[in-house]
């Protein structure tokens, strides 16, 4: 019998993937952990008869066709689609990407109900999906499925990505089942998308801020996504001398580390100064990082967001500028790599405006609410119609094991879910 209840599916994967050195979830893709999600999404789609398959991009699909058509390829072009992402960050929350997943098993619960019982008929099939690699956390390039399947990402790029143990994508890919040489932009998949609605835990205060709350201080359930701030990833690569720590002079040092921290304050400085600006230093790595060792080269790993690209775009410039001053200062040089650059998304008015009216019904003060968070449904944006959902988060803190959602909120997101995609089918 499948797990019934949002909260229930969540319960079932709560112990896998914990990690304990960090706190929250460590589940990057393809781990041990995230593939035991992947297997228990299969799982539970399959014993509710849904067509599930893995595409050569590794995301997986599970099909709820339009009654006397299953399996059938024609049918399921234009179709509704909803899910998320099963990876997290390390030491991450439990609901930022399972909660979509879970919401659309859910969701898919109510509506089959609802067909079964005559209230619900349906012109459209609808598929639930499951996006690998939507942290980046493994290789580095966040939404790494969704960029594939629509060819945001030059495949080649992508499958020569490595994770910190030096494993290419291509080879992890490899080890788990997909063929490298298929991966990228894959047409067939994306005619079947008509729209893509991606239900996900707020990330950030949006809901508890003081325009939403009632006098008990408790904000609405759910809130419709109005856009993605734009956003990017760069690292930087501080080159010095790698010496001994006990018998080099402080004056014939080097040292990548002291120019590196001198960076990470002047990124802080530099997005201070810019209104709506977000810049982050929070991947930091030595080489060969031993405490004894003055380190030979360190690498940054740096988050820049705004809503205007070009701003974006001029803050990186300017960080880059005063890490090339500091290295000369420190007698080191600095390498800035691109990783990854999203512009900013506001999502498809149309179905933003059917989301809202289908979710006003339940909720009728959810507000539209943007996102500093980048998400599958913002690369996807760019190639189909997308939305987003959000559910309240109280603690208002996500990428940490602080993030939150509470069961009831949990399940007014699904049935908001259910019945955004009920008004769309
Ligand atoms: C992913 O969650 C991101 O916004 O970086
Ligand atoms: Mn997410
Ligand atoms: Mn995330
Ligand atoms: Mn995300």
């Amino acid at each position: 019998m499948p797990t019934h209840g949002v909260n229930s599916l969540l319960a079932a994967i709560s112990g896998e993937g914990r990690d304990a050195k960090r706190g929250g979830y460590s589940r990057p893709v393809y781990s041990d952990a995230e593939i035991t999600l992947r297997e228990w999404f299969i799982a539970e789609a399959s014993v509710r008869g849904l067509e599930v398959s893995t595409d050569a991009n590794g995301i997986i699909w599970a099909w709820w066709d339009l009654p006397g058509s299953p399996g059938d390829d024609a049918s399921r072009k234009g179709s509704l689609v909803t899910g998320s992402h099963l990876d997290s960050v390390p030491g991450g929350g439990a609901f930022d990407g399972p909660l979509g997943v879970a919401s659309a098993l859910a969701a898919y619960d109510v509506l089959a109900a609802r067909e079964a019982s005559g209230e619900l008929a349906r012109n459209r099939a609808l598929a639930l999906a499951v996006f690998p690699e939507e942290e980046g956390s493994r290789f580095g390039v966040a939404c790494l499925g969704s960029r594939l399947l629509s060819g945001a990402i030059d495949p080649v790029k992508a499958l020569n990505l490595r994770d910190a143990e030096g494993n290419t994508f291509a080879d992890i890919a490899a080890a788990n089942g997909l063929d490298p040489a298929r991966m990228g932009r894959d047409e067939k998949a994306l005619a079947r998308i008509g729209d893509f609605i991606e239900l996900h835990v707020e990330q950030g205060r949006g809901l508890n801020t003081e325009q939403y709350t009632d006098a008990a201080g408790r904000g609405p359930a759910v809130a419709v996504g109005s856009s993605i701030l734009g956003h990017g990833r760069w690292r930087l690569s501080f080159s010095g001398q790698g010496n001994h720590a006990g018998t080099t002079l402080m004056i014939d040092r080097a040292d990548p580390m002291v120019a590196a921290a001198q960076l990470v304050l002047k990124v802080r400085e530099i997005a201070t100064a810019q209104p709506d600006a977000r810049a982050t230093v929070g991947r930091l790595e030595p080489v060969p990082g031993g405490t004894n060792v003055i380190a030979s080269r360190v690498d940054i790993w740096l988050d820049v967001r705004h809503p205007e690209d070009a701003v974006t775009a001029l803050l990186v410039e300017k960080i880059h500028g005063q890490a090339q001053k500091i290295a000369a200062f420190e007698g080191c040089s600095v390498v800035l790599t691109e990783e990854s650059l999203s512009g900013t998304v506001h999502f498809d008015a149309a179905l933003s405006a059917s989301l809202e009216r289908s979710v006003h019904r339940l909720v009728p003060d959810a507000p539209a609410l943007p996102t500093g968070a980048g998400h599958d449904a913002g690369v996807l944006a760019a190639y189909l119609p997308t939305g987003m959902l959000y559910v309240r988060n109280p603690s208002g803190i996500s990428h940490s094991p602080e993030e939150y959602v509470e069961d009831a909120d949990a399940e007014a997101g699904v049935l908001a879910l259910a019945d955004a995609l009920e008004d769309l089918l």
